[in-house]
């Protein structure tokens, strides 16, 4: 005779975060976004394709899912494959890169395609260290291609990703020092399959689910094994350590406009700040900047113009220091020509040009300024 033992199922551990229970909420509520899968191929175990999945990572760095969007799209329809960014030239690139900001990342992008194909024959390796060895992609983005490109057991931290992390396990640690035992703990979460789609559930609770601030807790798939939540202290975390803001820089920036419609531009330095991209020409940009010998960074054109200053200066925040611009504007016969290493470039042509966000502010506060 046999006697069925009823075993006591395992209960589960309410105070450890289930990865399988993520995932699950993943399934429900993952966000459709350009360069995801459809639900219904990666149901079926299909992959997005590499170079996708690498393109879109390297702009969303420190740019938001809603700018990245119509960017992504137009780069795969002029570069569809990596050989085909390998063989393109930087200056398209940094064009068609213009207003998404951090410029190196563009020109990382560049080399990145150029690598792939000399060092890899146009695949992307796998492996975190190869990808890792490839310029422009640090632990994050080589985390995250691995994982949503070739589903290898890795976890991409990010702010959103740092932000969950840092509230589930309630850790103490101020940001940046911080990072190291995130990350652990994120590894700690990784379920033995489906790295991808962690990662990406990972992300988009922390988008739409643990919000910065006001987290939407009840909806949250782990809000039962969340620290941060069951003291009342979502907002506590990440705990940061106080930001030093950069010091102030100024500067001047001078807009000469022809008569026949067109504007003088230059381009920066290969090097540096917002390097290759263009701008209008400019003094250096200074902590000490003395308005009162701006005029001496002017073009020297030879037409000899009245520059007239505007009122106002032009304001932009980079990472490091923040920026103010005071504007000066001339209007110069059509005759005028460029001086060494600047162009005049047509008014309905500045759309096309690689101009970071402080030049178009810069020529629309100009452009406004003299439509008066
Ligand atoms: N942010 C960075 N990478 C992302 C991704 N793959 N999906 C959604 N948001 C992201």
């Amino acid at each position: 005779m046999t006697v069925a033992v009823r075993l006591p199922r395992r209960k589960k551990d309410a105070s450890a975060p289930e990865p399988a229970d993520l995932l699950a909420w993943y399934d429900r509520h993952r966000r459709v976004l350009p360069w995801r899968l459809e639900a219904w191929r990666a149901r079926r175990g299909e992959r997005a394709d590499p170079y996708a999945v690498w393109l879109s990572e390297i702009m969303l760095q420190q740019t938001t899912v809603k700018t990245v969007a119509p960017y992504y799209a137009r780069f795969l329809v002029r570069w569809p494959t990596v050989a085909a960014l390998a063989t393109s030239d930087l200056d398209d690139v940094l064009r068609a890169w213009a207003g998404l900001g951090y410029y190196a990342r563009a020109r990382n992008l560049h080399a990145c395609a150029r690598a792939v194909v000399e060092r890899h024959g146009g695949i992307f390796p796998h492996s975190i260290d190869a990808l890792r060895a490839l310029p422009g992609i640090g632990d994050y983005t080589a985390a995250a291609v691995a994982a949503i490109a070739f589903d290898e057991r890795a976890v991409p931290v990010d702010g959103n990703v740092e932000r969950v992390v840092a509230r589930l396990f309630a850790v103490e640690e101020k940001l940046p020092a911080g990072k190291t035992l995130i990350k652990r703990l994120a590894t700690s979460l990784l379920p033995q399959r489906r790295a991808g789609d962690f990662a990406q559930a990972l992300m988009d609770l922390g988008a739409t689910i643990c919000s910065p601030k006001r987290p939407a807790c009840a909806l949250c798939p782990w809000n039962e094994p969340c620290l941060a939540c069951a003291h009342g202290r979502q907002e506590d975390f990440p705990r940061k350590a106080p930001k030093r803001a950069g010091r102030l820089r100024r500067g001047a920036a001078f807009v000469a406009l022809r008569a026949d419609g067109r504007v003088l531009l230059r381009q920066r330095p290969e090097k540096g700040l917002l390097g290759s991209m263009t701008e209008v020409p400019g003094s250096d940009w200074t902590h000490d900047f003395d308005i009162a010998t701006a005029l001496a960074a002017a073009p020297r054109l030879r037409a000899k113009p009245k520059w007239r200053k505007l009122a106002g200066v032009v304001t932009h925040v980079f990472t490091h220091f923040p920026l103010e611009l005071t504007v000066f504007v001339a209007q110069v016969p059509r005759a005028t020509r460029a001086p060494e290493h600047a162009r005049w470039v047509k008014l309905a042509d500045l759309p096309g040009e690689a101009l970071p966000n402080i030049m178009r502010k810069v020529l629309a506060h100009a452009l406004d300024n003299e439509a008066r």
